[in-house]
């Protein structure tokens, strides 16, 4: 097995890559699809092994510098391009399919601890949390949106059970001045909650999540890219995602068991799509964690979960019941007031 030890040093500790590495088994080469390039850790690793190609894509302008010196090394064996993942069809060349595609999804370090972003409730700076290529930025949301939208999005986006007394302080300060900083949305969550103390997560976390995930549409990006990697992976080539949210992994989950020939459904209660031949085979509805040495290492990885679907040889057909499913968490991020 490589050393990848030297990649503690890049500014993204890249999560589980021991556990990518072991699915995708690069020695024998392959071509690969990395939709969240972030520093490069995976990318780097994979470009590793020679019989290797990496197409990646980030939609942050900031991922760009880091892919310079493995496009001066690497040269044809790697592109980068800016883009969100669910416009990965865009990138592929003559309906050429891949062997790989990876999803880490979620924020970079890079992203978190440039405080100037405002991801971070540490920041002191404007609250914005684009990760790139959107619309309009969290400060827009929050001084602008309805009380019944903001109300839904932190409590469907982020499970926030105090989401209603968080949404009316906000409508209420607002009016006094405008939400222009991290500070001031931490200030309204600390004055609306019960509970000012929380065991394991601050307070701010989940009201943080959901405003982020609204402003990068983080679920209809995940849906829509799901999609498109089926469409784009050969038969017998895998789809691998990385998430650490619940709704992500709830996501995946659904997509990939439901979709698979020996369909080990994850609820009983979940229809059973009898006219879709099967998009995966051999689904195991297995989760992946960190181990204890990688979470010792990076703290970050602690609620990541990695799951895998073999793409099976059947055409694709296009999944409507899996997007009728999550339907309104696209209708929910499609809000725009
Ligand atoms: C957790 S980091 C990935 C880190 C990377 N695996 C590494 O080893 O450095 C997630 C990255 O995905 C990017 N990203 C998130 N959602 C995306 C989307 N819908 N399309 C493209 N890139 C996205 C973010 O900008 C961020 O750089």
């Amino acid at each position: 097995m490589k050393d990848f030890s030297s990649l503690e040093n890049l500014p993204h500790y890249p999560v589980m890559l021991d556990q990518v590495i072991k699915i995708c088994k690069p020695e024998n080469g392959g071509d690969f699809i990395d939709c969240t390039f972030g520093a490069g850790g995976y990318t780097k690793a994979l470009l590793s092994f020679p019989k290797t190609k990496v197409l990646a894509l980030d939609r942050d302008i900031s991922a760009e510098k880091y892919s310079k010196k493995l496009k001066n090394l690497y040269k044809e064996r790697f592109s980068f391009n800016i883009s969100k993942f669910s416009q990965l069809n865009k990138f592929i060349e003559n309906e050429k399919k891949f062997d790989f595609i990876i999803f880490d999804l979620g924020i970079s370090s890079m992203q978190i601890f440039n405080l100037e972003r405002g991801f971070s409730f540490n920041s002191k700076n404007k609250i914005d949390m684009r990760m790139g290529l959107n619309k309009i930025s969290a400060q827009e949301v929050l001084n602008n949106f309805s009380l019944k939208t903001l109300n839904d999005i932190i409590k469907y986006l982020g499970e926030e059970k105090e989401s209603y007394h968080i949404s009316k302080n906000i409508i209420r300060e607002r009016k006094i001045k405008k939400i222009s900083s991290t500070p001031d949305l931490v200030r309204i969550i600390n004055k609306s909650k019960k509970k000012k103390f929380k065991k394991k997560i601050n307070i701010s976390t989940q009201t943080f999540q959901a405003i982020r995930i609204f402003v990068n549409k983080e679920f209809t990006e995940l849906i829509h890219g799901l999609i498109t990697a089926t469409q784009a992976i050969k038969a017998g080539g895998k789809i691998i995602v990385i998430s650490f949210h619940s709704i992500e992994d709830k996501i995946v989950k659904f997509f990939f068991s439901n979709y698979s020939e020996n369909k080990s459904r994850s609820s009983r209660y979940y229809p059973d799509f009898n006219d879709v031949k099967p998009l995966f085979e051999n689904y195991k509805n297995k989760i992946i964690r960190p181990n204890e040495k990688e979470i010792k290492i990076n703290n970050q990885s602690r609620s990541a979960k990695l799951r895998f679907a073999t793409r099976s040889k059947n055409n694709f057909v296009y999944p409507k019941e899996f997007i009728k499913k999550f339907q309104h968490y696209i209708d929910l991020e499609k809000r725009n007031a």
